[in-house]
C-alpha cells in the first residue's frame, strides 16, 4: 500500500476545500479537514458559523456548492441520488437534538427502522446487541413516551449505528438534555469511540460536551479557525468567547464580496489562532 493510500484507509471523513453558498451567504467557505477513523472531533463556533451545513454537507444530506467530501474513502462528487442515499443508509448515521424517534414503535421497532426500510428484517439478537451497545438491552420494549429524554436518545443512537456506519454525525446531540442526562450520553459517546472504535464527529455549543472530544475544530464563519487537542471545558470555553466575540463584530456567515473583512478578521482573532493551529486542522 502507497503512503497515500495507507492515509486515506485511516482518514474517516476528508473535506478539501468545501463550500456552501446560499445566494450571496457563504455559510462554508473553503473548509479543508481530514478526521482519522476512530477518532471523536466536536465542531463548535458561534451561531451561524456554519456547523450544521458543514455536517449536513460531511453526511451527504446537502450537496457543496464546490469542494470535496469523502467518507470511509468514498467520494461523494458525482453520485447519484440513489447511490448517495444508499452510501448513506449503509456508511453514515446522525443523531438529532431531537431524537426524531417514532411514538408508536418500540424501541426496538425504532432501531430495527433502518434495516427494514433498506428491505432486510434485522434478527432479534442484533436489534438487541444494538441496544446493548448504548446500555438500553433491558429497554428494547419500551415506547418513546416511556422513557426518559437520554434514554431516548440512546434509542436514537442505537439506531443510527445498527448499519454499523463508518462516521455517526449528531448535531447538537445533548441540546435537548439536562446537565446530569447530557453528561451521561456524552460518556456513551465517548465509550463508542474507546470501546468501538466509532468515528464520532458532534456539533455542539457546550464546552464540558467538547472537553469529551479528542479534538475540538472552531469554526468562524463558514472557515476553520484553530482547533485543540485534547480538550478541557475551560481552554474551550475561553476559546469561544473570544470567537463570539470576534463575531459579533463582524456579523453572521460571510457574504460573497466580504473577502477582506474574513481576512482582517483572521488577524484579529489573537496569538493563540495561529498560522500553525489552522494547519493542524488541513489535510494531511
Ligand atoms: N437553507 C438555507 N438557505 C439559506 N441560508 C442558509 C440555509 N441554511 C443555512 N443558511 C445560512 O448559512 C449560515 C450557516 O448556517 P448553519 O445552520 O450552518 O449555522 P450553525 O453554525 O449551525 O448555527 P447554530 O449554532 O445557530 O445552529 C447562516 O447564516 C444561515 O442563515
Ligand atoms: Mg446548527
Amino acid at each position: 500500500m502507497t503512503s497515500a493510500a495507507a492515509a486515506t484507509a485511516t482518514t474517516a471523513v476528508r473535506l478539501t476545500g468545501l463550500r456552501r453558498h446560499y445566494g450571496d451567504v457563504r455559510a462554508l467557505d473553503g473548509v479543508d479537514l481530514a478526521l482519522p477513523a476512530g477518532s471523536f472531533t466536536a465542531v463548535m463556533g458561534p451561531s451561524g458559523s456554519g456547523k450544521s451545513t458543514l455536517l449536513q454537507c460531511a453526511a451527504g444530506l446537502d450537496r457543496p456548492t464546490a469542494g470535496r467530501v469523502e467518507v470511509g474513502g468514498v467520494a461523494l462528487e458525482g453520485l447519484s441520488e440513489r447511490r448517495l442515499t444508499l452510501l448513506r443508509r449503509d456508511r453514515i448515521g446522525f443523531v438529532f437534538q431531537s431524537f426524531n424517534l417514532l411514538p408508536s414503535l418500540t424501541a426496538a421497532q425504532n432501531v430495527a427502522l433502518p434495516l427494514r426500510l433498506a428491505g432486510r428484517r434485522p434478527s432479534r439478537a442484533e436489534v438487541r446487541g444494538a441496544l446493548e451497545r448504548v446500555g438500553l438491552g433491558a429497554r428494547a420494549g419500551h415506547r418513546p413516551g416511556e422513557l426518559s429524554g437520554g434514554q431516548q436518545q440512546r434509542v436514537a443512537l442505537a439506531r443510527a449505528l445498527i448499519t454499523r456506519p463508518a462516521v455517526l454525525f449528531g448535531d447538537e446531540p445533548t441540546g435537548a438534555l439536562d446537565t446530569a442526562t447530557s453528561r451521561d450520553v456524552l460518556a456513551m459517546l465517548r465509550e463508542l469511540v474507546d470501546r468501538d472504535g466509532q468515528t464520532i464527529v458532534m456539533v455542539t455549543h457546550d464546552p464540558v460536551a467538547a472537553s469529551y472530544a479528542d479534538r475540538v475544530v472552531f469554526l468562524v464563519v463558514g472557515r476553520v479557525h484553530g482547533e485543540l487537542a485534547s480538550p478541557t471545558a475551560q481552554e474551550v470555553a475561553l476559546r469561544m468567547a473570544r470567537l463570539e466575540t470576534d463575531a459579533a463584530d463582524v456579523g453572521d456567515a460571510a457574504h460573497v464580496g466580504d473577502a477582506e473583512d474574513v481576512e482582517d478578521r483572521t488577524v484579529r482573532l489573537g496569538p493563540d489562532v495561529s498560522a500553525d493551529s489552522l494547519a493542524g486542522g488541513r489535510p494531511c
